[in-house]
């Protein structure tokens, strides 16, 4: 992540943050829910067309998503989505969750550069995946 992070710093130097909202540099600096979990319900890890790749671990109680969290290996934007699609996830139903979509992401960041927007499919994308593994694995 340390390249990326140095991707942002540089974009940050050359003043193009005007390019992202405070909301997406927000969740990139401080990226909520970043980490792997060990003890999960449900896991995904999905690799867009870019070859970035974005992981998702769940944590089910009572049909709720009580715990969630990702990894990415992708650029800023990826991280800024994967921030968002776990916060928006987060103490959601897996019904309720299971309609959070690329949109959805896209507008709780307030937009994303056009040629950015596929890293919010990824994230949501990658939460979708790791609710279908947790799914699976309850049948
Ligand atoms: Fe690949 Fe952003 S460019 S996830």
């Amino acid at each position: 992540m340390d390249s990326r992070f140095d991707d942002l710093q540089e974009d940050i130097l050359e003043d193009n943050l005007e390019i992202y909202s405070k909301t997406a540099v927000d969740h990139f600096m401080n990226p909520r829910n970043l980490g792997e979990m060990e003890d999960y319900d449900g896991f995904a890890r999905s690799t867009g067309p870019c070859g970035d790749s974005i992981s998702i671990w769940i944590k089910v109680k009572d049909n709720i998503i009580s715990e969630i969290s990702f990894t990415t290996d992708g650029c800023g934007p990826s991280i800024s989505s994967a921030s968002m699609v776990t916060a928006l996830a987060k103490g959601k139903t897996i019904e309720e969750a299971r309609k959070i979509g690329q949109w959805d992401v896209l507008n709780a960041l307030e937009g994303l550069p056009e040629e950015k927007e596929h890293c919010s499919l990824l994230a949501a994308t990658s939460l979708m995946k790791a609710m279908e593994d947790f799914s699976a694995s309850k049948n």
